[in-house]
C-alpha cells in the first residue's frame, strides 16, 4: 500500500523525476551524437581537403588554357587509356612494340642550362635516364650523368645520331631508341628515308639496342594534344613540335615520377633578359643563345617551334603527373 507521504511519491515530484531522467538521457544521446559527428568529420576531412585542393590545382593550371577549362580530364589527354604505350612500334617487323615502365625517370634537357649545374650524380640515381636527339654523355658526365636508358630522336637529328652512333648507341647496350618523324619519312614500303635508316641501324646493332618509331596515329595524336592545349591547330598555326614535346608525352606514359633537368620555364627569358645560356650544351658557345632562339621561334609565322608555349603546357601537365623541374628549379 502506498501512503501519501511514505513509500509513494507526490505526483508533482514523480513528474519532476521523470523529467530529470528523460532530460539526462536526451543530454547524453545528444553528446554522443555530437562526439560521433566530430569523429567522422575528423576522419574524412583531410581526404576532402586533399580532393578539393587537387581540383583547385587543376583549375588553376587550366585557367589560361583556351580549351574547355572547367573539366578535370587529364593532361595530356591519353592516347589509349588501357594501353598507354601503344603506337610505339619496333622498326623490325614481328618484334614486340615498346614496353617499358620506370619508377623514377630523369629527363635530361639538351639546353646549355645543364652546364650551370652539376646534376650528373643525381641524374644517375634515377632508374631510367631519358635523353634527346644527339645529346652526348662523353665529356659532360659531371653535368648530365653517365647512363642513358632511352633516347628520343627526331627525323632531323637522326643523321647526327647515326654519325655519332659509336658514342651514342653502341656504348649503351640495352638502349632504347625512339624516333619520330612525319609520315612520309616513316613509310615502311621502302620510300621512307628515316624508316630505312632506322631499320638498317637496328639490324646492324642486333640485340644491343631496340629501335622504335611512332605510328602515324601517334603523330596525329601529338598534333591533337597541341591543339587541345593551346587552342591552335599545330600545322596551320605555322609550328613544329619539338622533340621535348614527344619526350614529355612518352615520359608521362612510362614513368611514375619525372625529374626534368636543365629545362627553363616559360617565364625564364623574361625574368633574365641578359641570359646568354647556349641553346645546346654540346654546341660551341658561338652557336646562339637559347632565349634569343626561343623568342624568335615563339613569334615566327612559319616553320617555328613554340618552345615557350610548350613549357607553359608542361607546367600544366605537372599538375596531373608527378613532374618536377630541376637545375633550374621552376619554383
Ligand atoms: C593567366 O593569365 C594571366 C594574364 O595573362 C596571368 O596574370 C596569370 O598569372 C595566368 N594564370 C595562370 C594560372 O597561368
Ligand atoms: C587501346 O589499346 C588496346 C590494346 O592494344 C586496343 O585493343 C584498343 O583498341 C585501343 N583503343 C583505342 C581507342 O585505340
Ligand atoms: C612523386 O613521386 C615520389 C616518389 O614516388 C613521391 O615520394 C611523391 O610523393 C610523389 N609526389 C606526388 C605529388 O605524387
Amino acid at each position: 500500500m502506498f501512503s501519501e507521504d511514505g513509500s509513494g511519491l507526490m505526483p508533482a515530484r514523480r513528474l519532476l523525476l521523470i523529467g530529470l531522467v528523460a532530460g539526462f538521457a536526451l543530454f547524453v544521446s545528444f553528446a554522443v551524437y555530437v562526439y560521433q559527428g566530430e569523429l567522422t568529420t575528423q576522419l574524412w576531412k583531410p581526404a576532402l581537403d586533399a580532393a578539393l585542393e587537387k581540383v583547385h590545382l587543376r583549375r588553376l593550371s587550366n585557367q589560361n588554357s583556351s580549351s574547355t577549362s572547367e573539366d578535370d580530364s587529364p593532361h595530356p589527354m591519353p592516347f589509349n587509356v588501357t594501353d598507354p604505350l601503344s603506337g610505339y612500334v619496333n622498326v623490325i617487323k614481328d618484334r614486340e612494340p615498346l614496353k617499358m615502365h620506370c619508377n623514377v625517370c630523369a629527363m635530361v634537357s639538351s639546353s646549355g642550362q645543364v652546364l650551370n649545374h652539376e646534376a650528373g650524380a643525381e641524374i644517375d640515381k634515377a632508374e631510367c635516364v631519358i635523353r634527346m636527339n644527339d645529346a652526348p654523355v662523353t665529356g659532360f658526365e659531371k653535368h648530365v650523368g653517365t647512363r642513358t636508358t632511352i633516347r628520343v630522336a627526331s627525323h632531323t637529328s637522326f643523321q647526327f645520331v647515326n654519325k655519332k652512333k659509336a658514342d651514342l648507341l653502341v656504348k649503351n647496350k640495352g638502349l632504347t631508341l625512339v624516333a619520330w618523324g612525319p609520315d612520309h619519312s616513316m613509310k615502311t614500303d621502302g620510300k621512307g628515308r628515316i624508316f630505312n635508316g632506322l631499320s638498317k641501324l637496328a639490324k646492324e646493332l642486333g640485340d644491343d639496342i631496340d629501335v622504335y618509331m611512332l605510328t602515324p596515329q601517334r603523330m596525329a595524336y601529338a598534333d591533337k594534344v597541341f591543339e587541345k592545349e593551346t587552342g591552335k591547330p599545330r600545322q596551320s598555326s605555322g609550328s613544329f613540335l619539338s622533340t621535348g614535346w614527344f619526350t614529355m608525352i612518352l615520359a608521362t606514359e612510362m614513368c611514375d615520377q619525372i625529374k626534368v633537368y636543365g629545362m627553363i620555364s616559360d617565364e625564364y627569358c623574361k625574368k633574365y633578359p641578359q641570359d646568354e645560356t647556349r641553346y645546346h650544351y654540346y654546341a660551341s658557345a658561338g652557336n646562339g643563345h637559347e632565349c634569343d632562339l626561343y623568342k624568335r621561334h615563339e613569334n615566327g609565322r612559319k616553320n617555328s617551334h613554340r618552345f615557350i608555349t610548350e613549357k607553359t603546357v608542361f607546367s600544366r601537365w605537372a599538375a596531373f603527373h608527378n613532374v618536377s623541374f630541376h637545375s633550374p628549379s621552376w619554383h
